[in-house]
């Protein structure tokens, strides 16, 4: 699978760009916040180096994204679709350094949170990943002290499978690990389009 496949998403505020390498020096000062990495995988330092989203995207994303393993996405508003909000991305189970199997990872401006944001981008990523990409399961391990990821995780259909430890930017803290099957996402869209239809 190639770079070109990955498509700009929409959902009803947000536009979901492909991640490009001229991102990056906005996306810096975003990402560079204790908030923002604070329960992120341990491999993500901290101190944050000035140049960090620069090499991440140079070095590992868009390589990644290459070689068909990665999709990352930056959000934006449609009001405002210059400006970069946080960014959302699907990882394949057995690409290079993902060890943990996650699937999915996401980060968004904590002036821009508490708006139900996330949980827009997820649900079009999450189709994107089984309509799309066409896999038959999503994981997404996460802090258990970060709730509001873990609600993100609850109320879009996936299912809490394991508790283990796991190192983050913070340290060593206990790991919820969520599913979610093909047949799962299925039912999670049929329950959406009877809640809207009622
Ligand atoms: C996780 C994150 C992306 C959430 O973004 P967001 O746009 O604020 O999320 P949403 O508004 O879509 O949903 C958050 C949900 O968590 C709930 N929530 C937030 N804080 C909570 C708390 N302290 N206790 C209980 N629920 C909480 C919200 O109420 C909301 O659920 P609701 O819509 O049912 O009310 C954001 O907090 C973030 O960027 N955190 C830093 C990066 C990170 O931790 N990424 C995830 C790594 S696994």
């Amino acid at each position: 699978m190639k770079r070109e496949w990955i498509a700009e998403l929409s959902t009803s505020r947000m536009v979901l760009r492909p991640l490009e390498l001229g991102d990056a020096a906005q996306v810096q000062p975003l990402f560079a916040q204790w908030d923002v990495v604070k329960y992120l995988n341990g491999k993500v330092p901290w101190p944050f180096p000035e140049d960090g989203v620069l090499q991440y995207y140079r070095d590992v994303a868009l390589p990644a994204m290459e070689r068909g393993e990665e999709w990352h996405w930056t959000l934006r508003l449609k009001t405002a679709p210059e400006v970069v909000i946080g960014a959302i991305g699907l990882m394949r189970s057995d690409a290079v350094g993902n060890p943990e199997q996650n699937n999915r990872g996401f980060w968004l401006d904590p002036k821009w949170q508490g708006q139900g944001l996330m949980t827009e981008a997820v649900l079009a990523v999450n189709d994107y990943w089984f309509e799309v990409l066409g896999f038959e399961k999503l994981r997404a391990p996460k802090a258990v002290v970060n709730v509001a990821s873990s609600a993100i995780s609850r109320k879009t259909g996936m299912r809490l499978v394991e508790v283990k430890m796991s190192e983050y930017v913070s340290g060593r803290l206990e790991t919820e690990v969520w599913e979610m099957t093909r047949e799962e996402w299925k039912s999670s869209k049929l329950a959406k389009g009877s809640e809207l239809a009622s």
